[in-house]
């Protein structure tokens, strides 16, 4: 059956988007890449400028280029919510994603039990269309055996949506 290659982009300023990432990466069978931005590491004001950007949807340079993504590929993009937006280094990666064609996945970590659906939103509107999934882990939900449940019910989602349509034969 053809499929789709997964790849797996995720920024985390404090772990917790970084966990998921690899635990999706091991399920997935691909290592995930890390995105960089400055700044936002720093111990009090990156936590305020990381709050200012999120809040006000900035879409800050990366350290890096976006790493050889294949066209049919599946982007599977993960990170944190910042004042009830995605983590502005992903609105970076969705506008840079916006002019390609490939399905893009988002799944947000989030201190609250509520979904973030205002982030996932925004999100959505940078890229220009439909995220292909679009969910969140809370952070509560760590160290408890809903957690492995959790990454175990988003990789078979995400497995799922490797799976290619078959060719359509042509008439002869
Ligand atoms: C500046 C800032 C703003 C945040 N705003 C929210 C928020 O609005 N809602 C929420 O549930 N969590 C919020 N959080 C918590 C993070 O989304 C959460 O801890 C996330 O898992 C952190 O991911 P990371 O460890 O990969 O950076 C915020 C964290 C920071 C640093």
């Amino acid at each position: 059956m053809p499929t789709r290659e997964p790849i797996i982009l995720f920024y985390s300023r404090s772990g917790h988007s970084q966990q998921l990432a690899v635990a999706l990466g091991a399920a997935l069978q691909t290592p995930p890449v890390r995105l960089g931005a400055r700044f936002y590491g720093l111990p009090a004001l990156g936590w305020l400028l990381a709050g200012l950007d999120g809040g006000r949807g900035a879409e800050p340079r990366l350290r890096e280029p976006l790493p050889d993504i294949e066209p049919d590929a599946l982007v599977i993009l993960i990170g944190p919510v910042w004042a009830d937006g995605p983590a502005a280094p992903l609105n970076t990666v969705a506008a840079l994603l916006r002019p390609r064609g490939n399905p893009v996945a988002a799944i947000l970590t989030a201190a609250g039990p509520d979904s973030p659906d205002k982030a996932l939103t925004a999100l959505q509107a940078r890229l220009g269309r439909g995220l292909v999934l679009a969910d969140s882990v809370p952070n509560p939900l760590e160290g408890t055996p809903g957690y492995g449940a959790r990454v175990a019910d988003l990789a078979g989602r995400l497995r799922s949506l490797m799976v290619l349509p078959p060719e359509r034969e042509v008439a002869s």
